[in-house]
């Protein structure tokens, strides 16, 4: 098969044999990308329309108990500025957010022991009460299958958590030794048996990451049929021990945004933020390829600057009006527009 069959083969079965899958990755041209691109993007135009779903995100703790090599809020960080929003902060948000036409907000956050489960439930009782047409999403990391379990009785409906890697040996390469890969995938299959709608996801281009490692990740996807996927390049961060790695690339994310909508059509795909950041316009690149998400950021101002998990995140000198308003912007400008909604996943079991 040549690039062009394997992108006809992707588009008709939703799928490709992983040695198939590794041969397009590990070779493809522009005119690859554009072809694959425009096909993703008539799969979620039929599905979406020229709409683009929007969530606000509410970063609630720079704190992380963790250490993952990549990432800048890491424990071990000395210089990293460490915040959290108290429970009337984070509905202030949420207020502010809805003002501005937002109905899921997205609660994200370290690994913050001092939010106890007491803690969550509480600030997801408050949320669900004040916000009832509203979609709470939670990014807070791995926990207990007790206590998603408690935040989903309190009403949260959807979790996001990177699988980072689908393979085993890559994950301990940017990882610590107490985080395993086994516990995560635990995780999310955890999230998902509880109701969750609940996404996974990988950085792209990541130290050590090979093209056999993202076919891992892409098949993984295909098996596990997450309602929603993250996928943003790696940035490496000044104050960890990657910050002499190379980024990756727009177009590896570029072409993998557009793999992952002709491998699941109805998946909630976002344009990150990371997309924005390596290039100016990477985030409408990311729609014309496929994506159909936005989460601009509802943080508060003084806080976003501490939320650093990369370097030169974008955003950083905005609040939550001209985060939205240069967002809806740049979607108008490529012919799409926002859509005010909880925006659910609408996919069926069988297809994706
Ligand atoms: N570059 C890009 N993405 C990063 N993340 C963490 N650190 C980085 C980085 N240096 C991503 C991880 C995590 C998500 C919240 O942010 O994939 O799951």
């Amino acid at each position: 098969m040549d690039n062009r069959e394997r992108i006809d083969t992707l588009e008709r079965d939703r799928i490709l044999p992983r040695a198939e899958l590794e041969e397009l990755l590990q070779a493809y041209s522009d005119g690859d990308r554009l072809y694959a691109a425009s096909k993703a993007r008539a799969v979620a135009d039929a599905i979406f329309g020229k709409k683009v779903y929007f969530r606000g995100i509410v970063e609630i703790s720079s704190y992380c108990k963790n250490d993952c090599l990549y990432c800048g809020i890491r424990r071990s960080n000395r210089s990293a500025q460490r915040y959290r929003l108290t429970e009337d902060e984070i509905l202030d948000c949420c207020a502010r957010g809805y003002t501005l036409g937002y109905r899921t907000f997205v609660l994200q956050g370290g690994e913050d022991p001092w939010y106890t489960d007491d803690r969550i439930v509480s600030i997801i009782r408050r949320i669900r009460r004040d916000f009832p047409d509203c979609a709470i999403t939670l990014s807070l990391g791995e926990k207990e299958r007790g206590s998603y379990q408690r935040y989903f009785d309190a009403g949260a409906n959807r979790y996001l958590l990177r699988h980072e890697t689908a393979s085993p040996s890559h994950y301990a390469k940017l990882h610590p030794p107490e985080l395993s890969w086994e516990h995560r995938m635990q995780c999310l299959r955890d999230l998902r048996e509880i109701g969750f709608q609940t996404g996974c996801g990988c950085m792209v281009g990541s130290p050590y990451q090979t093209a056999a490692d993202l076919v891992e990740d892409l098949l993984f996807m295909k098996e596990f049929r997450p309602q929603m996927i993250g996928i943003g390049p790696f940035i490496p961060h000044k104050d960890t021990p990657f910050r002499e790695e190379s980024p990756g690339t727009l177009r590896d994310t570029l072409f993998l945004l557009s793999i992952i909508r002709l491998m699941l059509p109805h998946v909630l795909l976002p344009a990150t933020t990371a997309l924005g950041t390596i290039q100016e316009g990477g985030r409408e690149q990311g729609i014309l390829a496929g994506a159909n998400v936005i989460m601009p950021n509802i943080s508060p101002p003084q806080v976003r600057e501490k939320y650093m998990l990369y370097d030169n995140k974008i955003g950083v000198g905005d609040d939550e009006v001209s985060s939205r308003d240069r967002v809806a912007r740049a979607v108008e400008s490529i012919g799409y527009e926002i859509v005010v909604g909880r925006g659910d996943y609408q996919g069926g079991m069988e297809d994706d």
